[in-house]
């Protein structure tokens, strides 16, 4: 197969990722006779360097010329402290998803054997949690009108009925691919967009007689996600309270370094790791890059090679069982590997592993 994939390291961390996420889709270009064309865009605080413009218009040609963009993170501390920066690194994500229309995000969390230690909650919560966010990404606060003076600030938190239903409805064909279980999170008893969620999904429930859907506040969700993570199969939501509980979800892999996620919905797919730019680790080779190497596997995966991914995913499993880690993932007393190392190795892994 032939991928046009556009790159996009952003800031911070993500060109150390990135560069391991490419090398293993290399790897796998060469083992499985692919063809996979990398060429390279800008987008964040470098290209607010660069452009003036956080997502310049040669990155949305580039993206909507492409089969896929592999990206990886945004942000930089010299905005972070600036309430008053009229740009932002973070503006040039949220125009990039609007302009591909990305209006779902599906962030996948599971649990690695060899890593279970590592979280903070009990092996026994955690062993087999297995759970998919799906988090609308085009709408809500973020988006919706917003008013900033020195005494008063808003955000609107808009949703239309046709915003609503569309997730929704990827939410029940990711249920019915799974443990047929949706879970709708949202706050009816308080909010008026909660309440059209709750309605809408209310409705369209009997089109999915197979699948067992229930209803849950987000703050009631936030406390069953740490308590009994197993509970969940499919669970579906508004874009900021899907972007608060991936963060905390990340906290039952023992890592926020490795989960991955796929943005689709509209013109170009994007593939891109949860976490952020973690500023404080650039160019010390100490990042994880497991995370963006799993939304590469995502991609390949997205487009039907599925073998492929599952290759990418061993991979993975291989270096976590030999202890190829990185910092925030090494056991005890052993020595950590760079963010170079480990992407080194399971590209490597994914030359000689069976299929
Ligand atoms: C995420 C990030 C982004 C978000 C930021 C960087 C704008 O936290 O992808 O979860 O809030 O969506
Ligand atoms: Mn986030």
């Amino acid at each position: 197969m032939e991928l046009k994939i556009a790159v996009l390291p952003g800031d911070g961390i993500g060109p150390e990722i990135s560069k391991e996420g490419v090398k293993v889709l290399e790897n796998v270009s060469q083992r499985f006779d692919h063809k996979f064309i990398f060429k390279y865009g800008d987008v964040g605080a470098v290209a607010i360097d660069k452009y003036g413009d956080p997502f310049p218009e040669e990155t949305l040609k580039l993206c909507e010329k492409s089969d896929a963009v592999l990206f990886s993170a945004v942000g930089d501390p010299r905005y972070d402290n600036n309430p008053s920066a009229k740009v932002r690194p973070e503006q040039g994500l949220l125009k990039m998803r609007k302009s591909l229309d990305l209006y779902a995000n599906v962030r996948p969390i599971a649990t690695f054997e060899a890593l279970l230690s590592k979280s903070p909650l009990k092996e026994e919560v955690i062993r087999d949690a297995d759970f998919v966010c799906i988090r609308e990404l085009t709408g809500g606060m973020y988006f919706g009108e917003k008013y900033e003076s020195d005494n008063m600030a808003y955000d609107t938190n808009i949703y239309t009925r046709k915003e609503i239903e569309r997730i929704l409805k990827i939410g029940y064909n990711y249920a019915r691919r799974r443990r047929k279980h949706l879970t709708v999170v949202d706050k009816a008893n308080v909010l008026a967009s909660s309440r059209l969620w709750r309605k809408i999904a209310q409705e369209i429930a009997s089109d999915y007689p197979d699948i067992k859907t229930d209803y849950m506040f987000v703050d009631n969700v936030s406390m069953r996600i740490i308590q009994d993570p197993k509970f969940f199969d499919v669970m579906v939501t508004e874009n900021t309270f899907g972007d608060i509980l991936t963060d905390e979800a990340s906290v039952i892999t023992g890592s926020m370094g490795l989960l991955p996620s796929a943005s689709i919905g509209g013109k170009t797919p994007l593939f891109e790791p949860v976490h952020g730019s973690w500023p404080e680790a650039a160019g010390k080779n100490i990042a994880n890059p497991i995370a963006q190497i799993l939304s590469a596997a995502m991609l390949l995966e997205y487009f039907g090679l599925v073998e492929e991914g599952r290759l990418i995913r061993k991979g993975v499993e291989l270096s976590l069982q030999n202890h190829i880690s990185t910092p925030d993932i090494q056991k005890e007393g052993l020595k950590a590997f760079t963010t170079e190392e480990v992407g080194t190795y399971i590209a490597n892994a994914i030359k000689h592993l069976e299929l």
